[in-house]
């Protein structure tokens, strides 16, 4: 009877959890404790408790972390080299995207006070699908990075056509491992990638593309914000957070926001896409 009583209990708690990870204990084990860490971590950020506490799940959990990373490199083997891949199931929406971010952009590009148009770097660029059609129009040379070479291959060799020769440098890289050139870029791009960092390799990310922003540059973070507090996505390894969250990150980097603007145009039912423009 006891061990039915526990059985039971096990069972109502993996029904709550993913079904995929819950197959093995291990798994379970590592779930569980990634949850509870991202969830008690934000609360307590937006307590206004000390950053270290939204650092538990990076400082303590080093597997946890590998896992996280390995996990998004797995999804992303599986995905296909095209716009399609890059949208997911919403590739008909790339236009209302990519023409919202063109608007954004002009608020802070060319024009007294404002960033040049010399050069700029996609971050997490994928295809290039962002650089082709809202920062190459604008820059005269570009800078692309990605962890994942068949992107950035077929970047070069098909899907930027002739603009590829505009482009400097791709790099073949993890965010969490790339150290841009200093004192380089116009703008930094960055769109639905933010959300493949943890909290600290984010923090420690943009606090690197500060220092290789030319003056006045702009760093613009494109992503999925959670209506409240995050969401940790075990499939794809995506974290989204809420914008709060992640101005507070922008923040702890020492950098400014000096622009904010939800993306028009999506369905309701989706998860609020946000721009935000900093330096
Ligand atoms: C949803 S796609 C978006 C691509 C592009 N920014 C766009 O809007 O079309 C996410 C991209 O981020 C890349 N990515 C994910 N995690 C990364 C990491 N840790 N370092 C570098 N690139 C990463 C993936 O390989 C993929 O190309």
């Amino acid at each position: 009877m006891e061990y039915r009583g526990a059985h039971q209990a096990f069972r109502r708690r993996w029904k709550k959890t993913d079904n995929d990870l819950c197959r093995h204990s291990m798994s379970f084990v590592l779930h569980n404790t990634l949850r509870h860490d991202f969830f008690a971590s934000y609360l307590y950020l937006l307590e206004q408790i000390p950053l270290v506490k939204l650092f538990a799940v990076t400082c303590e959990y080093i597997d946890g972390e590998k896992q996280f990373y390995a996990r998004a490199q797995d999804f992303y083997k599986d995905v296909p080299a095209s716009v399609e891949g890059m949208m997911g199931d919403f590739v008909e929406l790339s236009e209302v995207d990519l023409e919202s971010s063109r608007q954004f952009l002009k608020k802070f590009v060319g024009g007294p006070g404002k960033a040049g148009t010399k050069c700029a770097l996609d971050c997490g660029c994928g295809i290039g699908r962002v650089s082709k059609n809202v920062l190459l129009p604008i820059f005269e040379t570009m800078e692309m990075a990605d962890m994942m070479e068949e992107f950035l291959l077929h970047a070069h060799e098909c899907y930027l056509g002739d603009d590829a020769d505009r482009i400097e440098t791709y790099y073949c890289y993890n965010l969490q491992e790339l150290t841009p050139p200093l004192n380089k870029y116009d703008v930094i791009w960055m769109q639905w990638v933010a959300c493949h960092l943890t909290d600290r390799d984010l923090m420690e990310f943009l606090i690197k593309c500060k220092a290789s922003l030319k003056p006045n540059g702009v760093i613009i973070i494109k992503d999925n914000m959670a209506r409240q507090g995050c969401k940790l996505d075990p499939i794809d390894s995506s974290v989204i957070r809420h914008l709060d969250i992640m101005k507070s990150i922008i923040v702890k980097a020492g950098l400014n926001v000096i622009g904010v603007e939800k993306q028009e145009g999506f369905p309701e039912q989706m998860v609020p896409i946000w721009m935000i423009a900093m330096q």
